[in-house]
């Protein structure tokens, strides 16, 4: 059902709750905390300098990592509050907590087109229990709603729904931010009815992530693209040999009951036909997470469609490349999810940023591209080619639970037009 946007609303003189997606990627550089990517606090201004405009009180709230409750320093949005007033060209407000006496009279003093952001939402554990007293506090100091968070939209959270809900009983109006509208449109209406050929590349470790992306686009797509090592789930279920690949054999059944639905219903489903391997090693060093990195030995093509024993799988091979790209060639509505290999990886990225080049190309002759977040949206962007497609999504787990057909709660939250 159609939802109220923010160009539905008056909000002048009022106290506006906006709740937005500053998730953004944080590195420590000579004891400062740097924002590596500020797209998503970038995706927000249209939203923001319209409410600005129309004079609305701005009280924004979003969440930083996962402190789970507790106050962690390094997950503070007070570097995320600086680099927003630069984008804006004004000042930005910031309290180092969301709910509480001090938050109130910040809220209380701000003047309309003024913009507060709140403290991480996250330091307090009732956000993500979605707590009904806490939302109450929260809800303080809204008289409107508004969520351009996409990217948090999947979460029933306190911030995501439970406010709303709050602000919709006082019988105050709950809108999606520009934003939300256009990856709502994007993500959900173009797709609808896609102008065809209509081509989905698929790529990403798992099967058992994607398959019920795959299961509903096998209803609307002409081709399917399969990348990433998911690839070798479905060369597993085919009998191949899969060597050091990384796979699930307990998604072998799903896999050949999606091999047999494109089948039934006509969609070509393509699986790599070469890939490039190396053998895996194990180090004693760590990665920033605490993992053990592994070292890849001896890349080479192979185009034995079995994996040699002693390796691994970890992008598809040139002949691939070729026959995606003249698939993507052809399309007029072209879907991406999830990378071809290891791009992270330099020997592993060629696929990864030829398919990248393939739907560039193919958006420039006239297709429709839409980049379904995460590491996609990664992968075009260190590819250069960020402004050569029709439209990258901010969310990950909210884009991949959009395209499965689900509701969204901080989508549901919002009232109805
Ligand atoms: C994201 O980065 O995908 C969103 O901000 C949601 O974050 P979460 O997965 O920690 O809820």
């Amino acid at each position: 059902m159609a939802k109220l946007t923010v160009r539905d609303l008056n909000v002048q003189g009022k106290r506006v709750f906006v709740r937005v997606d500053y998730n953004v990627p944080l590195e420590e550089k000579d004891g400062n905390v740097v924002i590596t990517d500020d797209t998503r606090i970038r995706e927000t201004l249209p939203t923001l300098r319209m409410l600005i405009q129309q004079g609305g009180r701005l009280i924004l709230a979003a969440h930083l990592g996962r402190p789970k409750g507790k106050r962690e320093p390094g997950l503070s949005l007070r570097p995320v509050a600086a680099r927003l007033a630069d984008l804006l060209g004004k000042p930005v407000a910031f309290v180092d907590d969301c709910i509480g006496e001090k938050v109130e009279k910040t809220a209380g003093a701000l003047q309309p087109g003024d913009v507060l952001l709140l403290e991480n939402v996250r330091f307090y554990k009732e956000e993500e229990a979605n707590d009904p007293a806490f939302a109450e506090q929260l809800a303080r100091v809204a008289d409107l709603y508004v969520n351009d968070a996409f990217g948090a939209a999947h979460r029933a959270h306190a911030s995501t729904e439970g406010v709303a809900r709050v602000v919709r009983a006082r019988g105050g109006p709950c809108a999606a931010g520009l934003l939300m509208e256009r990856e709502l449109k994007f993500l959900g209406e173009e797709l609808e009815n896609p102008a065809r050929p209509f081509v989905v590349i698929l790529g990403g470790a798992k099967v058992s992530d994607k398959i019920k992306v795959i299961d509903r686009l096998l209803e609307k797509a002409d081709t399917i693209l399969i990348g990433g090592a998911m690839a070798y789930t479905f060369r597993l279920a085919q009998g191949y040999k899969t060597g050091k690949s990384l796979v699930e054999p307990d998604q072998i059944e799903v896999a050949r009951a999606a091999l047999e639905k494109a089948k039934a219903r006509n969609v070509r489903f393509l699986l790599p036909v070469d890939d490039v391997v190396a053998v895996p090693v194990q180090t004693d060093k760590l990665d920033k997470k605490g993992k053990p990195i592994i070292e890849w030995q001896n890349p080479r093509v192979n185009s034995d469609l079995n994996c040699p024993d002693d390796a691994a799988g970890l992008d598809i091979g040139p002949a691939t490349v070729k026959a995606y790209a003249e698939v993507i060639a052809q399309a007029r509505t072209i879907l991406w999810n999830g990378p071809m290999g290891l791009f992270e990886n330099k020997p592993f990225a060629a696929g990864t940023n030829a398919i990248a080049q393939a739907v560039a190309d193919a958006t420039a002759r006239g297709a429709k591209s839409i980049i379904g977040g995460g590491d996609s949206v990664k992968a075009i962007n260190r590819a250069g080619l960020g402004e050569r497609v029709t439209f990258m999504s901010t969310g990950g787990g909210a884009s991949l639970e959009f395209l499965e057909g689900r509701e969204l709660p901080g989508v549901a939250a919002l009232t109805d037009k």
